[in-house]
């Protein structure tokens, strides 16, 4: 058993130091610097301007890396908080690298997203108060928080407030890139697409100019849009909301804020007891997102933000237990050759070709999802399930390289080389590394 600890360790440090020295090396090509500005750009090729939760995941990364990056990164994107409080899903800033010519197409493609000054209407989930604890705890620079602070309470509550479209505590979005995993399945029948009809293929890639046009037309007003045609109570949304509630709980503490903690303790189990009792499905056995304002309904489709409820660390133990056993180590869901499918497996069956082509759609596995269900599976106590997605996503990462995602059948990456998500890798190689190995049980 010793001897098999001792190989483990030095298995899990050398994985620890070639991601360690990739991530430093695709980091160093995403990075802009400008007056007053820190940050990385997702991919220098198509993504190349500031995203929101991208960024948060930089910090995450950055964090075993160079903190002081880090915390320049987060500044930067809390200094993009907008007047009525919201945090851009993206933001163009002045002077930022010029636009890569699939990007001006899509800017083209999407403009009604964003303001005259560039700044996107659109939210996404707000993993970077997440980020915000982790480079806190390495750095326990309390200035540096309440340089942020202010923004990152306004945002959370720009959230919790004015985002509440169904009237229930749970966080709506308005547009399925607001959580981040655009054409995920769940969203198929809010938007009416049917993945396996040739027909939809076109309907696919119109469904987000469409609404924008939607949007654009009652000028992104909250207040208009409550009987809103696409109302989706997501659970990545959720989840991170959560999870962020608990941050921003556990650091006004740390500022010495009893009531904020409190406060913010408070709407972390409230916003769980509420989609506890919405989007838990008893007969499937796990969660499902909640849609449509005038016939509500769960769109009962199986993705990995089915399993991230577990990421907020208060799920019910039983149904924590059904993710885990009923679908996470299930071969036709998401025990696949190579995990994490995004898509649970058994949901593709029929599904046209035009799905690979869409991101989040087909067999495809996103880092960002690896990382967030391991570290709850952790948080929840499966520890030997989360020690074996951690090795799996490492030892993905380190052999494929950095990819915008990868195919769940080969295990190789596909669209954009040189993006910085995979970095997340590292983070979950550095618990594996740190690890004090198990005496043997006695007996
Ligand atoms: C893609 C992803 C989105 C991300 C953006 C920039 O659109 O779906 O989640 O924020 O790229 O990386």
């Amino acid at each position: 058993m010793e001897a098999l600890n001792d190989k483990q360790r030095a298995s899990d440090d050398l994985l620890y130091r070639a991601l360690l020295s990739e991530a430093r090396k695709v980091f160093k090509a995403c990075r802009v610097e400008l007056p007053g500005a820190l940050y990385h750009m997702p991919s220098p090729r198509i993504y190349n301007t500031l995203f929101s939760w991208d960024s948060g995941f930089h910090a995450v990364i950055m964090s075993h890396v160079e903190l002081s990056l880090a915390q320049a990164e987060l500044e930067t994107l809390f200094g993009q908080v907008a007047a009525d409080g919201h945090l851009p899903h993206e933001s163009l800033l002045p002077g930022a690298p010029k636009e890569a010519w699939m990007r001006r197409v899509m800017a083209d493609y999407s403009r009604r997203e964003y303001d005259g000054d560039g700044v996107s209407h659109l939210v996404d989930p707000p993993v970077a108060i997440i980020a915000a604890e982790r480079v806190f705890e390495a750095g326990r620079d309390a200035e540096w928080l309440s340089r942020i602070w202010p923004r990152m309470r306004s945002c959370l509550g720009y959230l919790l407030e004015r985002r509440d479209d169904f009237g229930d505590g749970l966080v709506s979005i308005r547009h399925p890139w607001e959580a981040g995993t655009d054409l995920s399945p769940q969203f198929y029948e809010a938007l009416g697409i049917d993945q396996r009809r040739r027909s939809h293929a076109i309907k696919s890639l119109l469904a987000a100019p469409l609404l924008y046009r939607y949007c654009g037309k009652r000028g992104w007003d909250t207040d208009k849009m409550s009987r809103h045609r696409f109302a989706f109570e997501d659970l990545t949304m959720n989840s991170i909301v959560i999870r962020a509630c608990r941050s921003m709980s556990a650091l006004a503490a740390a500022l010495g804020s009893v009531k904020e903690a409190v406060y913010y303790d408070a709407a972390a189990r409230r916003l769980m007891a509420a989609l506890e009792a919405i989007c838990w499905d008893e007969t499937d056995e796990i969660y499902y997102p909640r849609f449509d304002l005038s016939r509500p309904r769960l769109a009962r489709v199986k993705t990995a933000a089915s399993l991230l409820p577990l990421f907020t660390g208060l799920c019910d133990d039983g149904r924590a237990e059904a993710l885990v056993h009923r679908h996470l180590l299930e071969p036709s869901e998401f025990a696949t050759e190579f995990v994490l499918p995004f898509v649970a497996h058994d949901e593709l069956a029929g599904a046209r070709p035009w799905v690979e082509r869409r991101l989040w759609a087909g067999h495809c596995i996103w880092i960002n999802f690896n990382w967030m269900v391991t570290l709850g599976l952790y948080e929840h106590g499966f520890a030997e399930p989360a020690d074996e997605l951690a090795r799996r996503t490492c030892r993905l990462v380190a052999d494929a390289g950095f990819w915008e995602y990868y195919d769940s059948r080969s295990g190789k990456g596909r669209r954009t080389p040189g993006f910085t998500w995979p970095g997340l890798a590292l983070d979950l190689a550095a618990r594996l590394r740190a690890r004090v190995p198990q005496p043997e049980p006695l007996g």
